[in-house]
Parts: C-alpha cells; structure tokens; sequence
C-alpha cells in the first residue's frame, strides 16, 4: 500500500492524576497495576504534527525544533511502528512536536505528547482509530497519555493485556467549578524517570501491596465525588493519594523523593490557607512542582499568595481541557 504525504496536526493536553498511576505489571505494553483517575487541563497541551513520506530514508524527529535521540527516540519510533503496523506501511515518518508545558517540570508533557502523537500519526496514516484504540496506542508511550486522549475527569481502567487497557471519560467537567493552579518550583528535566522509579517502588516498597488496597479506596471514592459534585471529598482525596504515592518513593530501595524544601514549604501552605478557610488541596507527579486544585471564590487570593512567595511567572491557573483536536 502507498501513503500519500498527508500531514495531520493534533493537539492534546496534559492531565493531573487524582489517583495516581505508579507502577507497572507489563513494562513493554505499559499495563499498569491499579486504575488511575485524571482531570486533563486546558492550559498545558501538545502540538504534534505528522506525516508519512517514502522520500525518508529514517524517522525524523523533533520535539520544540531540536532532534530528538536515544531514549526518547525509541519511544516515539515504537508508537510509529504500531501505526505502521495497523496501516500496513512501511513509510517513515517527520514528526514534530510542539510543548506547551514546561518540559519534565511534573506537569506529565509525556501525556500530552504522546497523545497528541497517536493521533496524529494514526490519522496520517489513513487510520481512523476510535478513542478507545487512541488511548490504546498513546498508552503504550507513556502510560498517563492514555488519559490524555479525554477531556475531564478520566479513568485509565488497567486491564491485563492491550484489548482491555484504555481509558474512558466519567465526566467532561464542564460543569464542574473547578480550577488546577500549577507552582512551578523548577523547569528543568526530572533526574529520575517515572518509569525507573515506579519499577523500584513495584519491586522494593514493602509498602506496594498497601498501595494497591488504597487505590482500590480512593477510585471509590472519588468517582462518588465526581458524581456529587462534592469539591472538598474530590480534593482531600487526592491529596492524600498523592502524598501516598510519594511515600512509595520514600520507601523504596534506595529511598529517594521528588520533592525538594520549597515543595515541602508550599505544602504547608496550602495547609495554611486551608486552615484559613480557603478550600484548596495540593497534589504532585513526578517532580517537585505542585498543583493547587480549588474553586472559582478563592483562585484570585490562592494566586496572590502564592504569586508572593514564588513569583507570578511560576504561578499558572488553568482549568478542565478537552479531548483530542485535530489543527
Ligand atoms: C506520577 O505516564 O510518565 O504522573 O508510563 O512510564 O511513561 P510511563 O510513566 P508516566 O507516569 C506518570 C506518573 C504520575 C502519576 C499519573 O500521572 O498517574
């Protein structure tokens, strides 16, 4: 089969987990231990564009219009030869893409990217996947893309094999009052990857089978909060799930964490306001950044003391984003 030099353009954006994804049971068809829920964020995306043409004698890939290599590389050539696979082609493919996240700074681009290059090259290959097999395919990326491909609030279901590990949306949140504040406490590149540092967890966490039992609490839990519109159960929830999953990392051997004194520092801020009567409750990824989950009534004062203490370049409000687009 010949392709034409169709190149397609798509945009999808990044998601916080309420219930975070840590761990793996499958590494190379990245199947995950637990279910995860996420809400995608409108201010954070990835551009990616596509096109298959058999002038290319090798994929050419850039990512903020630098060459990408090594590790990364082979994660975007894997998502490619599964494209090609359905599509039947042996073409390479230019890719590029285009962050608007700070790169590796927590705020999961990995997401973004991935599903924005699923759909993108899946459609510049002639296919027309449904969501479900979009989310399929960007799962096997990085796995938080898989939630990337909805808008709102999203269950990652994990399944045991790659039929039955996808996400779906619960709610679009478009009536829903909430908003996502991200401090941005370091924009540069993580030193330990998600993916490494979930297999130590997996492996040596004497805490991981808790872990599991309460993930199985909190999905409960938070899927009632979502259908209730109940802020505060949705917020102290998560909070609590992320401080949890970062006990994993304090746990593992060797021990490490993500956060660094200032993380620890906002934390006890976002305590603080809390005890002040300002709903807000903290969550954070991979990384020492925090995102400030809170409602229309406090977001102005919620950015102005944090603005104070970190600068308003690093203070971001966003809201719930949608799914996939296509440019
Ligand atoms: C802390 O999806 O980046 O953000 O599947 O190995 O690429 P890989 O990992 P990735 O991990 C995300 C971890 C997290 C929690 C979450 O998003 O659920």
């Amino acid at each position: 089969m010949t392709t034409d030099k169709q190149e397609i353009t798509a945009r999808a954006h990044t998601n916080i987990a309420l219930v975070k994804y840590w761990g793996k049971k499958d590494d190379n068809l990245i199947i995950p231990q637990t279910d995860s829920i996420s809400l995608t964020l409108a201010d954070f995306y990835t551009d990616t564009t596509v096109a298959f043409d058999d002038q290319l004698s090798a994929d050419s890939l850039k990512i903020d219009n630098k060459p990408i290599f090594d590790k990364e590389a082979l994660k975007v050539q894997k998502v490619l030869d599964l494209v090609r696979n359905l599509a039947k082609i042996n073409t390479y493919a230019k890719v590029s893409s285009t962050n608007h996240v700070p790169m590796a700074a927590g705020l999961a681009s990995s997401a973004s990217g991935f599903a924005a290059l699923a759909a993108a090259a899946s459609r510049a290959a002639g296919l027309d996947l449904s969501d479900t097999d979009l989310s399929r395919l960007a799962r096997q990326g990085s796995g938080s893309a898989s939630r990337s491909v909805f808008g709102g609030f999203v269950q990652w279901h994990s399944g045991n094999d790659n039929e039955t590990s996808f996400a779906t949306q619960i709610d679009s949140a478009q009536n829903w009052d909430i908003k996502v504040v991200a401090l941005i406490i370091k924009k540069s590149r993580k030193k330990h990857s998600s993916t490494q540092a979930m297999r130590e967890s997996v492996e040596t966490s004497p805490y991981y089978p808790v872990w599991r039992q309460v993930v199985a609490k909190d999905l409960k839990t938070i899927t009632h909060a979502i259908r209730t519109h109940d802020f505060d159960l949705l917020g102290s929830t998560s909070e609590l799930n992320a401080m949890r999953m970062h006990a994993l990392t304090l746990s593992s051997d060797p021990a490490f964490t993500y956060f660094n004194g200032q993380t620890i520092e906002l934390l006890e801020k976002v305590k603080e306001l809390r005890a002040n009567n300002v709903n807000c409750y903290a969550t954070v990824d991979a990384g020492p950044n925090i995102k400030v989950l809170c409602q229309s009534k406090d977001l102005n004062q919620i950015i102005t003391v944090f603005s104070q203490l970190i600068g308003p370049e690093n203070v971001i409000a966003t809201e719930p984003g949608s799914g996939i687009q296509y440019l």
